[in-house]
């Protein structure tokens, strides 16, 4: 039988992603490990051929890969970096859109089960027991998983989030170090982890400077372009904030436009932060400040840790917390016109 990249580490008694660094002459290996990998290989034969590993043992070396929203570019970006990663480690992707419909969720967790997959990496929100239901049966198959960019280990899984508390924290801490009071934050559905940590963190920011959040000017329907255009407009008709933090990059966008559709120059009248920091943040007018995401890596530890579970060398749940960073463009500045003008005029 042909031998696959997990005899290869068992038999040189290293992980299979220093296997593949090996491989790929990527990363720090020392070079008594590179020399027993290679000897290895070569005694077992080893092609890295990843078709053809494919076809070996009882694994189909088949990932699923669900996410919610795959036109949304962060799972765009983080999708790629899942399939390059698995790729290198033998395996190939089968990728699945949710549309964040229950039912689409639930029929992909049945497709994948019935495909065999090897372990699967998904990152929606499950709020419906269907769901729930077919993710248990999944689960009791002893199929591995791993969550990613959701805090929420409905069975026992590997998870990778970002600190999505401290991602708000940073967004609102800016906007108050530039001088806003008046600031408003635009949330998805009220469905994921990562948006309820980065309104605490929003509240927090604001509790810490003395600033009561105003509740009228917290919204959010969904994590689409309209939805960020009609939060955007819903909060401007009860009052016209001098900052926004958006919870994504596109609904950034989405407000970006609303604001110039009202006549709001961002960011003299208007200041606007984002969060993901996906390769639409460096092509909105103004190019976009936002929360960044360390996206990349976390589709490869995604990886990683799947291609752990499927060769059975773990023996407990990780979960791997990543650090936000704050990329400062130009659609945030200091409430140039309206709150500069009042405290000088003493309003
Ligand atoms: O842009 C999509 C958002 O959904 C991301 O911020 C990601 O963290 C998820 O919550």
């Amino acid at each position: 039988m042909k031998k696959t990249i997990y005899d290869v580490a068992e038999a040189a008694g290293v992980s299979i992603s220093t296997v593949s660094r090996v491989i790929n002459n990527t990363g720090r290996i020392s070079r008594s490990t590179r020399q027993r990998v290679h000897a290895v290989m070569k005694e077992l034969d080893y092609q890295p051929n990843v078709h053809a590993s494919a076809l070996t043992g009882k694994r189909t070396n088949i990932i699923g890969l669900l996410t919610p929203d795959i036109a949304n570019p962060f799972f765009g970006e983080l999708a790629k970096s899942v399939e390059e990663r698995a790729g290198e480690l033998g395996f190939s992707i089968m990728m699945c859109s949710t549309d964040r419909d229950p039912k689409k969720e639930t029929t992909y967790f049945s497709v994948l089960k019935q495909k065999s997959v090897d372990g699967i990496i998904f990152a929606t929100g499950i709020e419906n027991q269907e769901t729930m239901d077919a993710l248990e049966d999944i689960a009791k198959e002893g199929i591995p998983l791993v969550m990613i960019s959701q805090d929420r280990a409905l069975v026992p899984m590997d998870v990778v989030v970002i600190d999505d508390f401290m991602g708000g924290y940073l967004a609102t801490r800016h906007l108050i170090s530039l001088g806003h009071k008046t600031i408003a934050c635009i949330a998805g559905d009220g469905s994921t982890t990562g948006e309820k940590d980065r309104l605490k963190g929003f509240k927090k920011a604001m509790d810490e400077a003395g600033i009561k959040a105003d509740e009228t000017l917290i919204a959010g329907s969904g994590f689409s372009l309209e939805c960020g255009k009609k939060a955007a407009a819903q909060i401007f008709k009860s009052n016209i904030p001098t900052a926004v933090f958006a919870m994504n990059d596109v609904l950034a966008c989405g407000v970006i436009q609303t604001a110039r559709e009202w006549g709001l120059h961002v960011p003299t009248d208007l200041s606007v932060i984002g969060f993901d920091n996906t390769f639409l943040a460096e092509m909105t007018d103004p190019p976009l400040t936002t929360v960044s995401q360390p996206i990349e890596e976390m589709g490869r530890r995604a990886a990683e840790l799947l291609a752990e579970e499927i060769s059975g060398k773990k023996s407990s749940k990780s979960k791997i917390i990543l650090t936000p960073e704050l990329v400062v463009r130009q659609s945030t500045a200091p409430p140039f016109k309206k709150e500069a003008h009042a405290e000088k005029s003493g309003f």
